[in-house]
This record gives C-alpha cells, structure tokens and sequence, in this order.
C-alpha cells in the first residue's frame, strides 16, 4: 500500500514544503503517531500549534458541542455567542482598553493590523525588520525578509515596505548596547533618507524573532521603538502570531516587557489547531476602523471560537507556570549539551520558545550539520524544526503540557543526534 506521502505526488504541488515525509493518523498530547503505528514525540507542535497538547480533552468536547449548536453564521450577517464571548475572555485577558477582530490564519491578522493602522494614521509607510516573517500573501511577503525564496518572482507586486535589522546579540561582536544603537541607527537611517517618520503608519515587530532565529529583542529595544512611536504617531504592532499563546510562559511575550503595542496579532495556538486568527487593538483605533474596511467570510468560525474560549480557560496561571518552569528546566538541560558539545554556539529563548545555535569554529552556521541532526532525530522518533536565516538553528517548539520526562526523552535523543551527526557530517 502506497504511503500518504507517496500518493501526495500524484495530486498535491511541491510549494507547500514539509519538513517531514510523515503520514500522521492522530495526536495525543505531545505525541504524533504515523500511518505505520509509530509514535513519534512532537517538538513542532504544528509550528507552534497544539500547544495545550493534541487533542486536549476540553478542546475536542468544546468543539463537538459547538458542532450539534452552529457550524458557520458569518461574522459579517450575524452575532453568536462563542464569537462575543471568546472576544470578551481575550479583553478580559489582554487589557480592557483593547478590541478584537477575528480572522482565520496569521497572515490574515498581520494584514488585518497593518491595514488598521494604514486606515487610521491615514499614512502609507511600512517598516518592519530584517530576518522576520509575517506570513506568505502579498503583503506579509513584503513584510517579510527571512528568505529571498518567499519573495522571488513576486518582487514586482510587492507593496513597498522598509526593513531595518533586529538586534542579534549572540553573534556579534558589539555589546547589546551597541548592537541596540546599531539597530536603531538605522531605523533613524530609514527616517532620515527614504521614509519620513511622519508619513510612517507603523512599525511592526516580533518580540521574539520567530523564522528568524528565536530572538528575543532586547527590552531596551522594545522600550525605544515605543518612544519613537509615540513621539512620531506611529502605531506599534507586535506580531505575536508564534510568540503568543502560553509559548514563552505568559500569554503573550509583551507581558515579559511591560511594553503595550498599538495592535497585537494572534494566530497559530489560539484554538489550539482550529484555524482562528486575532487582530487585537487598542480600542481608540479600533473605534476608528470603518464598517467594511475590513472583514471576510470565515472569520471567528463558532467552531474555532468555542475551541479558542476552551484555550483560554485552558491557559491560566498554573498553566503558564508549568510553561516557565519546563522552559528553565530544558534551557538549563540544553546548556549542559553546550559543554558537551562546543558546536552550539548558544541556547537561548523564553519558556517553551527555546532554541540552539550551531556555529563551526569558524563562526560559520553549521546548516548542513543541522540538517543531519534532524533526520538523525527523526529516526528516533523525535521530530524538530530548525529556523534562522541560514537554517543553522534548532527550534524547540513542543505542546507546553509536556513534563520533565519528555525533556528529558528528547534531550537524549538530541545527545544520540548530535553524536551521530558529528561523525557522519563532520566538524570544522
Ligand atoms: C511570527 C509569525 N507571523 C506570521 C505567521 C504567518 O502565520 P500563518 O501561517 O498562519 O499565516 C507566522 C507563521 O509561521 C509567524 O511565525
């Protein structure tokens, strides 16, 4: 009998490209098992889906009461009660000076925030920064520069958007101050030479750089973006579409900063695997989004907002301590395989949103040797993602109801991992 992946070939294009040839019957909790029967414990959650694990119990009972009231009403005919009340409990969570908009994917909110504060600020500049990603329509494309491959063949349609570097302080030689100053440097750059800060709409930002590497910016840089934004009228929006949900061990990783954007977007772990997207903002913009400036048919589905209300509930306190405290339990099991093996060149992260770098002694990204580390930990039934620029980071994105054992299950499989790789690959 051919396998999922084998009768893929005959019907489904190359371009959505998968990091695994896997065939996935079900999930349960952090575990994925194949059309074979094999069980394979999952550290890409989806990319950053499931996080309250598969098929959570009160998720899937969530869901199939909402299926026997109302499947679709259509968030431009009508009200329903799933949709007011998970918009009410995300408010109530997020601060009560802020409104919602439901959309269905991350690229759709990012689009929805950016389109928000065009509207309002009545200004048409963009900026946004090197190495992120903000999705894949045309104007997330645009937004987005982690990888020329998202971008070729389209560059012609591209909507003009502006990109200044973010702070990466783990390989550079300057001090975070100075890296910081660089960064903002050439914001004023941009300012000064081709957009001016008063024709700037808004600038948009991921406070932990996703694709780009799993970098959390530094909350000095964070503190100033705010203060220019307030000083220009720039709206600030953070793009927490990976970054959000429980992932660093608060709802949402502003909470780390005590810095509060103009708009915040949601997405991926918001109902935990039913697509669902949010465009979250401050009500004074909000007010001022016309009817029928935005909209769309799928938006806040009753079935995804019943799953997203069932999420929330989920993710209280104890919840996104659990977050934290794996988080440090796993960073400071990561560090260990640091000394072990020098090639990481750091581990960094915030809760369960934890990833290594691997550099050879050259300081030059160890790609290929990461590539080989995934397949090696595929074989033992672990299945990890890399990010960065030049793919030469491992990214560790697990349900956050995982427990000390499955750290340590994949820590020992990344050990086996790294070993076998470093004979087969090579070190230089
Ligand atoms: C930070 C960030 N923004 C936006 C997106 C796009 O989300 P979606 O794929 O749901 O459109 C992603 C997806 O990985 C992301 O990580």
């Amino acid at each position: 009998m051919k396998s999922l992946y084998e009768r893929s070939l005959a019907v489904l294009p190359p371009v959505a490209k998968r990091a695994t040839k896997l065939g996935i019957i079900q999930g349960q909790g952090a575990y994925l098992t194949d059309e074979k029967g094999e069980k394979y414990l999952d550290f890409a959650a989806g990319v950053g889906v499931a996080n309250c694990g598969h098929n959570h119990p009160t998720v899937v009972a969530a869901v199939e009461k909402q299926l026997h009231s109302l499947v679709h009403g259509g968030h431009n005919v009508v009200y329903y009660p799933s949709y007011i009340e998970l918009a009410e409990k995300l408010v109530r969570r997020v601060g009560a000076d802020y409104k919602v908009y439901f959309s269905n994917s991350g690229a759709e909110a990012n689009e929805g925030a950016v389109k928000l504060a065009l509207s309002v600020t009545k200004r048409s500049g963009i900026i946004t920064f090197n190495s992120s990603f903000h999705g894949r329509t045309l104007l997330t494309a645009a937004m987005t520069a982690s990888n020329a491959q998202y971008r070729k063949n389209y560059e012609g349609v591209l909507p003009p958007v502006y990109h200044v570097d973010f702070p990466d302080i783990y390989n550079t030689n300057l001090s975070e101050k100075e890296e910081i100053a660089r960064c903002l440097n050439q914001l004023q750059q941009v300012f000064h030479n081709v957009l001016a800060p008063t024709q700037t709409a808004c600038i948009v930002i991921e406070p932990v750089q996703g694709e780009g590497g799993y970098l959390p910016a530094p909350k000095e840089f964070l503190t100033k973006l705010r203060e220019i934004c307030d000083r220009f009228g720039i709206l600030l929006i953070f793009d927490e579409v990976q970054s959000g949900y429980g992932r660093t061990g608060e709802l949402f990783a502003k909470d780390h900063y005590g810095i509060q954007p103009d708009i915040l977007t949601s997405a991926k772990g918001i109902a935990n695997g039913i697509p669902l997207s949010a465009v979250i903002g401050k009500s004074e913009y909000m007010d001022q989004w016309e009817p029928g400036a935005h909209g769309g048919t799928f938006g806040g589905n009753p079935l995804a907002c019943a799953a997203g209300i069932a999420v929330l509930d989920i993710m209280n306190n104890d919840f996104l301590q659990h977050v934290s405290k794996i988080g440090t339990y796993f960073t400071a099991r990561l560090r260990e395989l640091q000394e072990k093996y020098p090639i990481i060149s750091s581990v960094r992260g915030l809760g369960l949103m934890v990833a290594v770098e691997l550099r050879d002694k050259s300081k030059e990204p160890a790609t290929e040797l990461v590539s080989q580390i995934r397949k090696e930990a595929l074989e033992r039934h672990l299945i990890l993602l890399n990010c960065g620029v030049f793919h030469n980071v491992i990214r560790f994105i697990p349900p956050l109801i995982i427990e000390k054992s499955d750290v340590d299950k994949a820590i020992t499989i990344l050990d086996a991992s790294l070993d076998a790789s470093l004979r087969k690959v090579g070190e230089n």
